[in-house]
C-alpha cells in the first residue's frame, strides 16, 4: 500500500508491505530524501516528522539520503546518476566554454503518480509469464526534473507486499535538445537504518561459485561487480545486509537486495564518514557509457530490494518465493522440475549416434524425464578447438541428422534436449571465415582467445537476427524441447560498432533471442549455464526455467555452493547432477548416497556413465530416482529452511554439516536432508531443531527405502530434533548424508 501524506511543508510518502515498511520524504525545495525502512506490524502512520532529522545532515550536508543521490547540489560521496550537458543556459551560455560541460543535476520533486503497469527494462518478452505476473502490484513513480535544463528522472517503485519485496529502477529523459553524456547510472540507491553492518554475499571462481562469505562493512567502499557479458563467477549480484550481531539464520532484520541484470554490474556499499551504510546498485562505472540523444528515453533494469524479520533465512525465503511468483517463466502451482540426464560427464566431445543411444535407454529405465546431449553434435565440433557458430547438426556424427536420437529418446518416454553456445565463435568455424567482422574487436589490435573462442558482437542487429534463425531452424526441424544454453569465456577487448553500449546491447540481446524463441515453441525451456554458474541473476531467470551453479560435480564441494546459492535463489533452479564416484574434477570418492542426497536438493540431474553401471547400482539409481520424485514437489516449490550451513555454527572447526529443510506452505509435508562432510573423531554431530511443522500434529518419516523410522510430534521434531541423527551411518566419522520425507498423518 502506498500512502502518501503532507506534514507541513513536508510530504511523506510511505510504502507499506506484509511486514516491512520504506519510507520517504519529499523537502520544501523538492528534494527528495530517505525517511527509513524495516520492520513494521501493518500499515504505518508517521507524525512528528520534522523532529526525524537526517543523520547524515547533521555532520554533512553532502552525505544527506537522497533517494537518488546524482552529482550535484552538495554530493561529493558517491552517486548514482552523473551526467554532462554540453551547453550553458541562459546568460551563462556565453560563460567561458572551456568548463564546459556541466557536470551538475539537481533533481527536485514535480509529481508522483502511483500505477499498477510499470515494469522496468528488459522484462520477459515472451509468452510463458511467470505464475503471477498478471497481478496488478502498485508502484509508486516519482517524477523529477532538473532546476533548469530540460531533463527528467523518473524513479519507481513496485511493491510486492506478500514478498516485502520492493522493485527499484529509474528512467530518464532527456528533453534539453542536445546530447547528453551519462557518466555513470544505477538502478537504485538504498539507505540502512543507523547501525553497523555485516554483509552476506556469495562469491568464488570457476568451480567454486556461490561460496558463503560474511563480511564486516567497515568505512569506505565495498565493490562486487562484474566486468563482463555474464552475470559472473566470482561475485553474484544480491546482498544479505544485516547490523552486526543482530540477526542470525532464523530471527533479527536483514535487508536483501538482487539485481534482474546479466552483465556489467556493480553493488557499490558505502560506509560514509557519518558511519550511516548505503548500497548503490546498477550498472558497472568504470566500463559504463550512455549518450542520449534528443528526446531519448532511457529505463533499467530492476534493482530487487526487501526487508525480512527472521534473519537470513526468511530473507532467502522471500527471494525464493518472489523468483517463483513473478520471475521464473512458466511456473505454475505444483510444477516440478523434469529429472534431467546429461552426457558431457559421460562421453565429452565423443558422441555418436550408438553411445547417445545406449545412455538414453539407461537413462530411460531408471527414471530419467528429459535427456540432453552436450557439446559436440555440431559443425567442426570435435574438441574445443572449432566449430562454435556452426548451428547444424554434424553429419559426420550423425550422418542421417538427430532425428534417429530424438525418435529413440521419445519413445522411450522422455524428451530431448540439446547444448548450445550461441554468443561464441571459433576462428575455425565456418561462421568466422564468412563474418570475421562479427565479433568483437578493436581494429588493428590482437582478438585474444579463450577455450578458442572469440566473442560475437551483439551490437550488429545482424548477429542477433542471424542466431535467433539458426536456433529457431533447429527446433522447427526437430523435437527439441529444451536447450542448455552455455557461454564459456569472459569479455575483453569489448570493440563493438554498439561503442561502449556493447555492455547493455549483448545482455538485451541475449534475452531477446531467448525471449523471442520461447514466443515462437511455447514447450521449450532453457537452462542458464556460463562455464558453471557464470550466470545466474534474476534477469536470466526471467526467461530460463532452470540454472547450472557450478561445473564442480563433487558432493562434498557442491554442499558449499548449494549453502551459498540457496541464500538467494530457489532450490527448483538448481540444476545438481550425479556424477561418477570418482568425481571428474576433485577425483574425491563420494559415496553414491550422498552423491544423490546433495543433487536431490535441488533439480535432480543425472551425469554418470550410466551405460557401464552394475545392475546393482543400475537399481539403486532407479530407486532413488523414484524417491526423488515423491519428495520433489517439497524440495523444489517448498519454504526452505537451512538448520546448519557449511558457513556458519559454533562447530565448524570439529565438522562440516549441512542441513536443509523444505516445509509446504500447508505445512502437511517436509523434506529433512542432512549431510556431514566431515566430522573429527571425539566431535558428535548434534541435532538440529526442525522448523516450519505443526507442533500438535504427528508425522510419519520415512527413508528413501519407504521405510519408516517413527512417527513423531511435529512439537517433538522442532523441540528435539530428528531421532537418530548422531548415529545414522554408523557411529564413525565417514562423510554420510540421509533424506527424509515427513508426512502429516
Ligand atoms: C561448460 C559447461 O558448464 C559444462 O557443463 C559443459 O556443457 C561444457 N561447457 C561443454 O563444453
Amino acid at each position: 500500500m502506498i500512502t502518501v501524506s503532507a506534514h507541513g511543508q513536508k510530504q511523506v510518502i510511505v510504502l507499506s508491505l506484509r511486514s516491512s515498511f520504506y519510507a520517504m520524504r519529499i523537502l520544501p525545495d523538492g528534494q527528495v530524501v530517505h525517511l527509513g525502512s524495516g520492520p513494521a506490524a501493518g500499515p504505518l502512520g508517521i507524525s512528528g516528522v520534522e523532529q526525524y532529522t537526517d543523520p547524515n545532515y547533521v555532520w554533512d550536508e553532502g552525505c544527506r539520503q537522497y533517494e537518488y543521490p546524482t552529482y550535484g547540489d552538495t554530493a561529493y560521496h558517491r552517486v548514482a546518476l552523473k551526467v554532462r550537458f554540453p551547453k550553458a543556459l541562459g546568460a551563462a551560455a556565453t560563460d567561458d566554454a572551456t568548463i564546459l560541460p556541466v557536470s551538475d543535476l539537481r533533481l527536485r520533486y514535480q509529481r508522483h503518480e502511483i500505477r499498477t503497469d510499470a515494469q522496468p527494462a528488459l522484462v520477459p518478452q515472451h509468452n510463458q509469464p511467470a505464475r503471477k505476473a498478471s497481478v496488478k502490484r502498485e508502484t509508486l513513480v516519482l517524477h523529477l526534473q532538473d532546476i533548469a535544463y530540460d531533463f527528467h528522472v523518473r524513479l519507481f517503485y513496485r511493491l510486492t507486499e506478500e514478498h516485502d519485496v520492493i522493485e527499484r529502477w529509474v528512467e530518464v529523459e532527456n528533453k534539453t535538445g542536445d546530447a547528453v553524456d551519462v557518466a555513470q547510472m544505477d538502478f537504485a540507491a538504498v539507505h540502512f537504518p543507523p547501525g553497523q553492518y555485516e554483509l552476506t554475499r556469495a562469491a568464488g571462481s570457476w568451480a567454486r561459485e556461490f561460496i558463503p562469505v560474511r563480511q564486516a562493512l567497515l568505512q569506505g567502499e565495498t565493490v562486487l561487480a562484474q566486468r563482463g557479458l555474464n552475470t559472473g563467477h566470482a561475485v553474484n549480484p544480491f546482498y544479505l545486509v544485516a547490523e552486526q550481531g543482530r540477526a542470525i539464520e532464523e530471527a533479527g532484520p536483514v535487508y536483501f537486495g538482487a539485481l534482474a541484470f546479466s552483465g556489467n554490474w556493480a553493488l557499490t556499499f558505502d560506509v560514509m564518514l557519518t558511519d550511516a551504510t548505503r548500497v548503490f546498485g546498477g550498472y558497472e562505472p568504470t566500463e559504463f557509457g550512455m549518450v542520449l540523444q534528443p528526446g531519448e528515453v532511457h529505463r533499467t533494469p530492476a534493482f530487487v530490494l526487501g526487508f525480512s524479520g527472521e534473519g537470513h533465512g526468511g530473507a532467502s525465503r522471500r527471494l525464493h518465493s518472489f523468483a517463483r511468483d513473478y520471475v521464473l517463466p512458466g511456473y505454475k502451482e505444483g510444477a516440478c522440475r523434469p529429472v534431467l540426464y546429461n552426457s558431457w560427464e559421460a562421453t565429452y566431445f565423443k558422441l555418436s549416434l550408438e553411445g547417445q543411444t545406449k545412455l538414453a535407454r539407461a537413462a530411460a529405465a531408471m527414471g530419467v524425464e528429459l535427456f540432453c546431449m552436450d557439446d559436440g553434435w555440431f559443425g567442426g565440433r570435435r574438441d574445443d578447438h572449432a566449430g562454435l557458430g556452426d548451428w547444424v547438426v554434424s553429419p559426420d556424427i550423425f550422418p542421417t541428422g538427430l532425428k534417429p536420437l530424438i525418435d529413440e529418446v521419445k519413445a522411450l518416454g522422455m524428451r530431448f534436449g540439446l547444448w548450445v553456445e550461441p554468443e561464441m565463435v571459433n576462428p575455425n568455424s565456418d561462421l568466422f571465415r564468412a563474418h570475421p567482422d562479427w565479433v568483437l574487436h578493436y581494429p588493428g589490435r590482437p582478438r585474444t582467445e579463450m577455450r578458442f573462442q572469440q566473442l560475437l558482437d551483439f551490437g550488429r542487429p545482424e548477429v542477433v537476427e542471424h542466431l535467433f534463425n539458426q536456433l529457431d531452424t533447429l527446433l522447427r526441424t526437430y523435437e527439441i524441447s529444451f536447450f542448455k544454453w552455455d557461454m564459456n569465456r569472459v569479455a575483453t577487448e569489448p570493440g563493438s560498432v554498439a561503442g561502449r553500449g556493447i555492455w547493455r546491447a549483448h545482455v538485451a540481446g541475449l534475452y531477446a533471442i531467448m525471449d523471442r524463441l520461447r514466443k515462437a515453441h511455447p514447450g521449450l525451456e532453457i537452462q542458464s549455464c556460463s562455464g558453471g554458474g557464470g550466470r545466474v541473476d534474476l534477469g536470466i531467470m526471467g526467461r530460463t526455467d532452470q540454472v547450472w551453479a557450478s561445473d564442480n560435480t563433487d558432493a562434498f564441494d557442491r554442499t558449499f555452493i548449494e549453502d551459498g546459492f540457496s541464500l538467494a535463489y530457489p532450490p527448483r533452479v538448481m540444476e545438481s547432477w550425479v556424477t561418477h564416484e570418482k568425481n571428474h574434477q576433485t577425483t574425491r570418492i563420494i559415496p553414491l548416497d550422498v552423491r544423490f542426497d546433495v543433487a536431490m536438493r535441488g533439480a535432480l540431474g543425472i551425469g554418470t556413465n550410466i551405460d557401464k553401471l552394475t545392475e546393482e547400482e543400475l537399481g539403486a539409481y532407479k530407486r532413488k530416482i523414484a524417491f526423488y520424485k515423491k519428495i520433489r514437489p517439497i524440495v523444489q516449490n517448498g519454504d526452505l529452511y537451512r538448520l546448519a550451513t557449511t558457513y556458519e555454527g559454533k562447530m565448524q572447526s570439529s565438522a562440516a554439516v549441512s542441513v536443509w529443510q523444505t516445509v509446504t506452505a500447508d505445512r502437511a509435508r517436509s523434506v529433512y536432508s542432512i549431510v556431514v562432510l566431515y566430522q573429527l573423531a571425539g566431535h558428535y554431530v548434534p541435532t538440529y531443531r526442525l522448523r516450519g511443522l505443526e507442533a500438535a500434529a504427528v508425522y510419519r518419516v520415512t527413508d528413501e527405502q519407504e521405510k519408516e523410522l517413527g512417527r513423531y510430534s511435529g512439537g517433538q521434531l522442532m523441540g528435539l530434533g530428528m531421532p537418530g541423527d548422531q548415529r545414522f551411518g554408523g557411529a564413525g566419522c565417514a562423510m554420510r548424508s540421509r533424506t527424509l520425507l515427513l508426512e502429516r498423518i
